[in-house]
């Protein structure tokens, strides 16, 4: 009988679990044929790193959160994996993201505190282009040039109307289904917002579809039915949201976590301690400061979002498109506050930070960042071919730079690079690096904001 050594004993169950591990974290639930990168990765895997994605996977106290439950993943922790915690020597997979508990040298000139680090990229309206839509995310290094999650970036957000206007409608949401699957698996999120168009869809407003866009559907009620209860309109249901908060640091919680957080919630010190308010919104359009549902953020609004969809979805039967039919509206029982999630102040459709004049935006950001917990506000929906605009010190970020060949505007990413580190004398410095990344232009500072905080503690 041949024996089988103590050596082959304890690799095979790891190479077996981190093949699985691996497996996971590539095989998409849409993707009808794996992308060439799938087959080119796995010659790339030595066996070592097999060893140590095992182990890290199965030592690793994060490694419950790989099986989240479908859907979960907006509500998924952000951890520090990859390359967020610089020059601390340890293996990052091992690390928790509370500083205060991690096993570091103890050598007495090493600053036990880890350095924090996270990217984010976000990027704004698409509409129905695939290849430019590649190209920007891979600038932007979200992506490889096959198309792939590439873990080097932590979030990605899209602030919406990834349709109309073009007509790779389908294989855009099926990619990005794709990449927040592959992120998931990599310790990544990926963000995603409705815009204005993707509600005109639900609601049977096509006067920007592309009749060549329809034709990739089947038909037309084919592409109705997917918009109002078929694939595309689950998605939305299960993985889109109208505003999305993003904390910098993962002390205040996951992406999306309210603001002001519940009383009973484990993130009510951080967000009221010297962390408080650094985060960013998104939404499509903007948060008016008129408008009533700014709080707790994002909920009330994404709350009001769902119960709208949900009435759409609903509708039975479904009204015939606009035009040729006339337009259908909101469905009868909508309530005043999801009229006005719809309506010209709601965060779909203003325009007031893109349009009004700098000094009165500036005067108004404030209050809006404060009720929001928040430090900048993100959105699109209002193209500036030429740039990504920035008003207010960075304060408002408009990303819409027209990037589909419907427009013809800069291929454009916005980058945000946030870092928390131990300074010497104890107390941290915080640093936000805001960038406008381009495809075929320089890249541009839009914002370099340091803080220092006094004190050890960050709760
Ligand atoms: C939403 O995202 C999760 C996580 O990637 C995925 O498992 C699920 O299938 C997505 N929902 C839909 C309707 O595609
Ligand atoms: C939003 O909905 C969730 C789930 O139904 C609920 O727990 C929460 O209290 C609601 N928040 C607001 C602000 O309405």
């Amino acid at each position: 009988m041949p024996r089988l050594s103590t050596w082959t004993l304890s690799v095979l169950p790891l190479l077996v679990l981190s093949l699985a591990y691996l497996a996971q974290s590539y095989i998409s639930p849409l993707g009808p044929a794996p992308h060439l990168g799938f087959g080119l990765r796995w010659y790339g895997v030595t066996f070592s790193s097999l060893v140590g994605h095992a182990q890290a996977f199965v030592m690793s106290p994060l490694h419950a959160l790989s099986k989240a439950q479908p859907g979960s993943e907006a509500q998924a922790p952000l951890v520090p994996q990859h390359s967020q915690i610089i020059d601390s020597g340890v293996p990052v997979e091992a690390v928790s993201e509370a500083p205060s508990e991690v096993a570091v040298d103890t050598a007495a000139d090493v600053d036990p505190r880890p350095k924090f680090k996270r990217r984010i990229v976000a990027v704004g309206d698409i509409h129905g282009d695939l290849l430019n839509a590649h190209r920007v995310l891979q600038m932007a290094r979200v992506v490889d040039e096959d198309g792939l999650w590439t873990g080097e970036v932590d979030v990605f957000v899209q602030t919406g109307d990834i349709i109309d206007r073009g007509d790779d409608t389908i294989a855009l949401y099926e990619w990005l289904e794709e990449l927040r699957e592959q992120a998931h698996g990599m310790g990544g999120s990926v963000v995603s917002l409705l815009g204005n168009h993707e509600w005109m869809n639900a609601i049977g407003d096509w006067r920007y579809v592309f009749p060549s866009e329809i034709e990739t559907f089947g038909s037309i009620s084919a592409r109705q039915k997917a918009v109002t209860t078929g694939w595309l309109a689950n998605i939305w249901a299960s993985n889109y949201t109208t505003a999305a908060r993003l904390p910098l640091h993962g002390l205040l919680g996951p992406p999306n976590t309210d603001y002001p957080p519940p009383e009973d919630s484990q993130y009510v010190r951080a967000n009221a301690g010297p962390l408080s308010h650094a985060a960013f919104s998104f939404v499509h359009g903007g948060l008016a400061p008129s408008y009533p549902n700014l709080q707790p953020f994002p909920s009330a609004i994404n709350n009001i979002s769902a119960s709208l969809l949900h009435r759409l979805r609903s509708r039975d039967p479904q009204p015939p498109p606009h035009p040729p039919h006339s337009y259908p509206g909101l469905p009868v029982g909508t309530t005043r506050e999801e009229a006005r999630l719809y309506g010209s102040d709601g965060p779909l459709w203003y325009r007031g930070w893109a349009e009004e004049n700098e000094a009165k935006v500036c005067a108004q950001v404030n209050q809006v960042l404060e009720k929001t917990g928040t430090r900048r506000m993100v959105m699109g929906h209002t193209p500036n071919l030429h740039s990504i605009v920035a008003k207010c010190g960075g304060k408002v970020l408009i990303i819409d730079t027209g990037i589909s060949h419907a427009y013809g505007g800069v291929l454009s990413a916005l980058s945000v690079e946030y870092t928390l580190e131990p300074v010497s004398s104890g107390g941290w410095r915080e640093q936000e690096v805001v960038k406008a990344l381009y495809a075929d232009q320089d890249d541009e500072l839009l914002a370099h904001a340091t803080r220092d905080l006094a004190g050890n503690e960050l709760l």
